[in-house]
Protein backbone atom coordinates (compact mmCIF):
# COMPACT_ATOMS: atom_id res chain seq x y z
CA UNK A 1 0.00 0.00 0.00
CA UNK A 2 1.38 3.34 -1.15
CA UNK A 3 2.41 5.90 1.83
CA UNK A 4 0.47 8.56 2.71
CA UNK A 5 1.79 12.02 0.28
CA UNK A 6 1.95 14.56 3.10
CA UNK A 7 3.54 12.18 5.10
CA UNK A 8 5.88 11.45 2.36
CA UNK A 9 6.77 14.86 1.75
CA UNK A 10 7.53 15.53 5.36
CA UNK A 11 10.33 12.69 5.94
CA UNK A 12 11.21 14.36 1.99
CA UNK A 13 11.83 17.98 3.42
CA UNK A 14 13.65 16.36 6.89
CA UNK A 15 16.42 14.28 4.59
CA UNK A 16 16.75 16.45 2.27
CA UNK A 17 15.93 20.62 3.62
CA UNK A 18 13.55 23.12 2.89
CA UNK A 19 15.34 25.16 0.03
CA UNK A 20 14.82 25.51 -3.24
CA UNK A 21 17.72 23.54 -4.27
CA UNK A 22 16.52 20.60 -2.43
CA UNK A 23 13.46 20.97 -4.94
CA UNK A 24 14.25 18.50 -7.40
CA UNK A 25 14.86 15.86 -4.77
CA UNK A 26 11.78 15.97 -2.78
CA UNK A 27 10.08 15.31 -6.24
CA UNK A 28 12.13 12.76 -7.01
CA UNK A 29 11.33 10.86 -3.49
CA UNK A 30 7.62 11.40 -4.22
CA UNK A 31 7.95 10.53 -7.39
CA UNK A 32 9.49 6.80 -6.59
CA UNK A 33 7.49 6.64 -3.47
CA UNK A 34 4.18 6.65 -5.78
CA UNK A 35 4.83 6.78 -9.10
CA UNK A 36 3.72 10.38 -9.75
CA UNK A 37 3.28 13.76 -7.95
CA UNK A 38 -0.18 14.56 -7.17
CA UNK A 39 -1.62 17.68 -6.56
CA UNK A 40 -1.57 18.08 -2.44
CA UNK A 41 2.34 16.80 -2.63
CA UNK A 42 2.93 19.67 -5.48
CA UNK A 43 1.03 22.03 -2.34
CA UNK A 44 2.34 20.45 0.33
CA UNK A 45 6.34 21.65 -1.07
CA UNK A 46 5.54 24.65 -2.35
CA UNK A 47 4.42 25.10 1.42
CA UNK A 48 7.43 23.15 3.03
CA UNK A 49 10.13 25.20 0.35
CA UNK A 50 8.54 28.63 0.28
CA UNK A 51 7.39 28.94 -3.56
CA UNK A 52 4.58 29.08 -5.11
CA UNK A 53 2.91 26.20 -6.64
CA UNK A 54 3.57 27.13 -10.62
CA UNK A 55 7.15 27.14 -9.60
CA UNK A 56 7.04 23.44 -8.45
CA UNK A 57 4.71 22.80 -11.33
CA UNK A 58 7.26 24.48 -13.68
CA UNK A 59 10.09 22.25 -12.36
CA UNK A 60 8.17 19.28 -12.86
CA UNK A 61 7.28 19.75 -16.01
CA UNK A 62 11.05 20.51 -17.10
CA UNK A 63 12.00 16.23 -16.04
CA UNK A 64 10.50 14.29 -17.84
CA UNK A 65 10.65 11.42 -15.22
CA UNK A 66 7.90 13.44 -13.30
CA UNK A 67 4.96 13.02 -13.76
CA UNK A 68 1.22 14.22 -11.92
CA UNK A 69 -0.61 11.54 -13.46
CA UNK A 70 -0.43 8.07 -11.86
CA UNK A 71 1.35 5.24 -13.83
CA UNK A 72 1.67 1.89 -14.44
CA UNK A 73 3.71 -0.78 -11.88
CA UNK A 74 6.05 -0.61 -14.53
CA UNK A 75 7.50 2.62 -16.72
CA UNK A 76 8.65 1.43 -20.61
CA UNK A 77 10.69 4.47 -21.64
CA UNK A 78 11.83 4.33 -25.39
CA UNK A 79 14.22 6.64 -27.29
CA UNK A 80 13.09 7.95 -30.44
CA UNK A 81 16.07 10.16 -30.89
CA UNK A 82 17.65 10.25 -34.50
CA UNK A 83 20.81 7.08 -33.71
CA UNK A 84 17.60 4.96 -32.28
CA UNK A 85 15.36 5.99 -34.71
CA UNK A 86 18.18 4.92 -37.39
CA UNK A 87 18.72 1.58 -35.44
CA UNK A 88 14.26 0.86 -35.79
CA UNK A 89 13.34 2.25 -32.50
CA UNK A 90 9.64 2.84 -34.88
CA UNK A 91 9.57 -0.82 -35.20
CA UNK A 92 10.52 -0.98 -31.49
CA UNK A 93 7.50 0.97 -30.66
CA UNK A 94 5.31 -0.68 -32.50
CA UNK A 95 6.00 -3.48 -31.29
CA UNK A 96 5.19 -2.65 -27.91
CA UNK A 97 1.73 -0.83 -28.78
CA UNK A 98 0.64 -3.79 -30.30
CA UNK A 99 1.81 -6.19 -27.67
CA UNK A 100 0.43 -3.68 -25.07
CA UNK A 101 -2.65 -2.30 -27.03
CA UNK A 102 -1.78 1.01 -26.20
CA UNK A 103 -0.40 3.72 -27.91
CA UNK A 104 2.67 5.55 -26.40
CA UNK A 105 1.78 8.10 -23.47
CA UNK A 106 -0.48 5.81 -22.13
CA UNK A 107 -1.18 3.29 -19.40
CA UNK A 108 -2.34 0.02 -19.87
CA UNK A 109 -5.85 -0.35 -18.26
CA UNK A 110 -4.87 -3.18 -16.05
CA UNK A 111 -2.38 -0.59 -14.41
CA UNK A 112 0.41 -3.02 -15.50
CA UNK A 113 2.27 -0.99 -18.18
CA UNK A 114 2.84 2.79 -18.97
CA UNK A 115 4.83 3.52 -22.43
CA UNK A 116 6.47 7.10 -22.71
CA UNK A 117 9.21 7.83 -25.68
CA UNK A 118 12.13 10.01 -24.07
CA UNK A 119 15.06 11.83 -25.92
CA UNK A 120 18.26 10.20 -25.84
CA UNK A 121 18.99 8.11 -23.18
CA UNK A 122 23.05 7.97 -23.50
CA UNK A 123 22.83 4.48 -25.09
CA UNK A 124 23.32 5.60 -28.28
CA UNK A 125 25.98 3.05 -29.86
CA UNK A 126 23.79 0.50 -28.64
CA UNK A 127 20.58 1.13 -30.28
CA UNK A 128 17.73 1.06 -30.57
CA UNK A 129 17.64 1.42 -26.66
CA UNK A 130 14.75 1.54 -23.91
CA UNK A 131 14.91 1.60 -20.18
CA UNK A 132 12.61 -0.41 -18.56
CA UNK A 133 11.89 0.55 -14.95
CA UNK A 134 15.65 2.37 -15.03
CA UNK A 135 17.31 -0.65 -16.43
CA UNK A 136 18.76 -0.56 -19.92
CA UNK A 137 18.39 -2.57 -22.78
CA UNK A 138 19.54 -2.17 -25.74
CA UNK A 139 20.11 -3.41 -29.24
CA UNK A 140 16.14 -4.51 -29.36
CA UNK A 141 14.98 -6.41 -31.80
CA UNK A 142 10.72 -6.98 -32.13
CA UNK A 143 11.05 -10.68 -30.21
CA UNK A 144 13.66 -9.41 -27.27
CA UNK A 145 11.32 -6.71 -26.90
CA UNK A 146 8.08 -8.68 -26.36
CA UNK A 147 10.13 -11.52 -24.49
CA UNK A 148 11.21 -8.36 -21.71
CA UNK A 149 6.92 -7.44 -21.97
CA UNK A 150 6.33 -10.87 -21.31
CA UNK A 151 8.88 -10.72 -18.07
CA UNK A 152 7.37 -7.92 -16.35
CA UNK A 153 4.56 -8.33 -13.42
S1 LIG B 1 19.70 8.28 -29.54
FE1 LIG B 1 18.76 6.67 -28.42
S2 LIG B 1 20.08 6.45 -26.72
FE2 LIG B 1 20.91 8.14 -27.78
Amino acid sequence: MSRNPQKIVFDAVAKYGSGREAVVQILTEINRELGYIPEESIVAVADAVGVSNAEIYSVISFYSFFSTEPRGRNIIRLCTTISCEMKGSREILETIEAELGIKAGATTPDGRITLETTSCIGLCDQAPAILVNDTPHTRLTPDETRRIIAGLE
